[in-house]
């Protein structure tokens, strides 16, 4: 497997190494200015600003705010708002090619309980999932790519997105236009199976799509003690229930691993004794292809329609639950990958480049991805000495901040070095 890995890695870098030649003295500085102590101070106190007043989806107010100081600061032009919150800044030419980062600016429904001089100052909320870390390191790939903005070849479109845990930022950025003449887009997020300083993705498929069903099974209610005279809902569901198993342990590939969960069971009735109108279940669908989701989505509509019709009842599914939209999965483009993986290289070098296994979370990244070629990069946060070893979402979540630098460089490399590639091909 290692030495298969091996091979893999040196012919991308001879495919990649063959056709372009970047600027290498622009590369180093790119790495200079984002280790720079003073940027890497300057990062630190946005990112622990945000950490302490953290907002959540559609109301990142304060943030967005932050973000349009600073960029006023840079000198680095922008729209806002788009969605709301949302920022859309530019650097470069102002002409094609286009080429588009990403942060999302959300925080939690969580209680921050780490305690540390830079605590969520606001109860109930918190930055459990590193989004102010994402947007810190944005900024950072902004101050990088203005410093060096006369050697870039086209635009570099800086986009900062309210909502992504809701699954709703995405959509909304894209129908407000943020992706027009776009011909890339790049996003990253820290994840703790890696130390710090390690970079790791896939190409093609990376997280799984994860949709949400709630089906509505009516039947014909009445006294229990006459099942005759009424359509019992509760014994549809049931059956529709045990049915939705035989999807993966019978219909699905070992290979290919889907997830399909009834998490909620209404039956909707007041009294032991009384057959109920109508009975709901709900769940949850996740797959890792386009094929494999929407397949899963399409057989778990025939099977509940199918069992519910045996035992005489109606049903109506709803797949696009308003507190739960479906997420497309995340799919690398894998000409991308190829690219990312010599940024990386540049950046942090081959000993510190993964290939990453794939994951059953989703990320609003997907729906910038169904529009253009996209790819979503990990960025490693482990360090144990320092405490950053609880997963995301966890009240105890704590990131290393070491990985500010990383992310900025990775960010405003790829970006040149898609500019410069994107030009001269
Ligand atoms: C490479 O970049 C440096 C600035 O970092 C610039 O001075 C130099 O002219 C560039 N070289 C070429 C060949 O464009
Ligand atoms: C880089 O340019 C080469 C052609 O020189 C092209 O084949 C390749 O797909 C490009 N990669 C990216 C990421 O644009």
């Amino acid at each position: 497997m290692a030495i298969l890995v091996l091979l893999v890695m040196s012919i991308f870098r001879a495919v990649v190494a063959a056709q372009i030649s970047y600027n290498s003295s622009v590369v180093g500085e790119i790495r200079e200015i984002a280790n720079d102590l003073q940027t890497v101070q300057w990062m630190k106190m946005i990112r622990r600003e945000i950490h302490r007043n953290p907002e959540l989806a559609f109301q990142e107010f304060e943030t967005s705010q932050l973000i349009r100081k600073e960029l006023d600061e840079l000198g680095i032009e922008y729209v806002w708002p788009v969605t709301g919150t949302g920022v859309v800044a530019t650097i470069g030419t102002g002409s094609e090619p286009f080429v588009a980062l990403r942060a999302d600016m959300d925080a939690l429904p969580i209680q921050e309980m780490v305690e540390w001089e830079h605590k969520s100052k606001v109860d109930g909320k918190m930055h459990a999932c590193g989004h102010d870390v994402h947007v810190s390191m944005l900024l950072g790939a902004a101050k990088v790519l203005q410093q060096i903005r006369k050697q870039l070849q086209g635009t570099v479109v800086l986009i900062f997105q309210p909502a992504e845990e809701i699954g709703e930022g995405a959509k909304h950025m894209i129908r407000e236009g943020v992706l027009d003449n776009v011909e890339a887009i790049f996003g990253m997020h820290a994840v703790l199976e890696y130390n710090t300083g390690v970079v790791a993705a896939r190409p093609g498929e990376l997280l799984a799509g994860c949709g949400s069903f709630e089906a509505t099974i009516r039947g014909r209610g009445g006294p229990a003690a006459n099942p005759h005279q009424c359509v019992d809902p509760i014994l549809a569901a049931s059956t529709a229930i045990i049915s939705l198993q035989y999807i993966v342990s019978r219909e699905t590939d070992p290979d290919d691993p889907k997830v399909v969960s009834v998490t909620i069971v209404d039956g909707g009735s007041t009294s032991f004794d009384l057959i109920p109108e109508s009975a709901i279940i709900s769940g949850t669908y996740r797959a890792y292809s386009k094929q494999s989701f929407y397949g899963l989505r399409r057989r778990i509509e025939e099977v509940i329609a199918a069992q519910v019709a045996v035992h005489r009842c109606s049903v109506e599914i709803d797949f696009d639950g308003k507190e739960h939209p479906t997420i497309p999965p995340t799919i690398n483009d894998e000409r991308l990958y190829e690219h990312a993986f010599h940024v990386s290289s540049m950046v942090v070098g081959e000993e510190n480049t993964r290939i990453s296994r794939k994951y059953l979370g989703s990320e609003d990244f997907a729906f910038y991805q169904e529009k253009v070629p996209g790819f979503f990069l990990l960025l490693g946060i482990r360090n144990e000495k320092f405490g950053s070893i609880h997963t995301a979402h966890s009240p105890y979540y704590t990131v290393d901040e070491d990985v500010l630098s990383v992310g900025a460089a990775m960010h405003a490399t790829f970006a040149y070095t898609y500019l410069v590639n994107s030009t001269n091909s």
